[in-house]
This record gives structure tokens, C-alpha cells and sequence, in this order.
């Protein structure tokens, strides 16, 4: 809603030049110093995923923050997408590119059910080649992205564009 977006506006930080110079580096950790704030945010992210999916995936590690707690109010799993070598095996992995090298992720293997509709949940929906990666990750063992959800979408990074493919449903509380 508007007053959810005004306080939430309110209540990140902008920090220019960080981690490296250009870049403005929203800071989401106030948010967790006023409890009615973080709870309205999960209400908020529940409210679009309510009776759409089977299980929640976060992406390591702020896509934990907000992740698990729409999981628990949905009273549906919850799986953590981890960075490469976390986990202890079996893992299903995921290579992707960064500008610079590549990465990779992962998830236990089992804990994402053949034919379940996943909501995949991260804090920040940036280039969108992690939350890709997550869903290509997803997809390969045999379950369904429904939806994509996230704090904040920077839309001059078209990281949308890069989810389209998915025919999932896409929502970010904050759009810069
Ligand atoms: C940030 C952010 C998203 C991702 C978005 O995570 O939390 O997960 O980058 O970027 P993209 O859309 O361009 O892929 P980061 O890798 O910094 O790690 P963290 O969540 O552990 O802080
Ligand atoms: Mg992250």
C-alpha cells in the first residue's frame, strides 16, 4: 500500500558511493529495528502469495530475512537457495555469469518436490541474473515458479525482463 511504501521509504537507508563509487546502496537494516514495520512487510509479501504457492524459496542470505517469516505465515516449507559449498551433500546446483567470473547456488537435494509452485522471495531484484539463476534451479527438479517476490525492484537494471520467461507473477513492495 502507499503508507507501507512511505514508511518504508522513510526507513532505508541510502548510501551513495558503497559498496564501490556509483553505486547507492539501500540499507534494509532499520527495518528491523521497529517490529510493526517488519511485520507489515511480511503481511504485506503474504498477502500476494497467499493461496498460490506450495513452498517458499529464499536466496541466501537477505532473502532469509523476509523469507522465512512469509513461509511460516503461509504454513508452507521453506528452502534455502545457498551460495556453492554450503550445503552438505547431495546438492543440485546452478551455474550463473557475474560481470566479472561466474557463480553458483544451491539446494538439498529433495527438499523441492516434483510438481510443487514455488514463490521465490529475495530482498532485491537488482540485474535479476541471481533470482534467474534461482529459478532455473527451481525448475530443474520438475517444480513450478509462480511467482517472484521481492522488497525492492531497481528498475533501470531491467531485471524484470530476465524473469519474464517464467510466465511467473512479479511484485516488489518498492520500485526505484
Ligand atoms: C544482492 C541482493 C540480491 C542480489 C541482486 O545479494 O541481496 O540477492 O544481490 O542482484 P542481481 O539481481 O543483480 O543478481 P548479494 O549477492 O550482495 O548477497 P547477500 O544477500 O548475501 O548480501
Ligand atoms: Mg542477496
Amino acid at each position: 500500500s502507499e503508507e507501507l511504501i512511505k514508511r518504508l521509504e522513510a526507513t532505508i537507508e541510502n548510501i551513495p558511493d558503497f559498496p564501490i563509487p556509483g553505486i547507492q546502496f539501500k540499507d534494509i537494516s532499520p527495518i528491523f529495528l521497529d517490529p510493526k514495520l517488519y511485520e507489515d512487510v511480511i503481511g504485506d509479501l503474504v498477502k500476494f502469495s497467499r493461496g498460490k504457492v506450495d513452498a517458499v524459496c529464499g536466496i541466501e542470505s537477505r532473502g532469509y530475512l523476509f523469507g522465512i517469516a512469509v513461509a511460516v505465515a503461509l504454513d508452507v516449507p521453506f528452502i534455502l537457495i545457498r551460495k556453492k559449498g554450503k550445503l552438505p551433500p547431495p546438492v543440485i546446483s546452478e551455474k550463473y555469469d557475474l560481470e566479472y567470473g561466474s557463480a553458483e547456488i544451491e539446494t538439498r537435494e529433495g527438499q523441492i518436490k516434483k510438481g510443487q509452485k514455488i514463490l521465490i522471495h529475495d530482498d532485491l531484484l537488482a540485474t535479476g541474473g541471481t533470482t534467474e539463476a534461482a529459478a532455473k534451479l527451481v525448475q530443474k527438479q520438475g517444480a513450478d515458479v509462480v511467482q517472484f517476490s521481492f522488497l525492492i525492484g531497481l528498475k533501470d537494471l531491467n531485471g524484470e525482463e530476465k524473469l519474464r520467461k517464467f510466465g511467473a507473477d512479479i511484485y516488489s513492495i518498492l520500485q526505484y
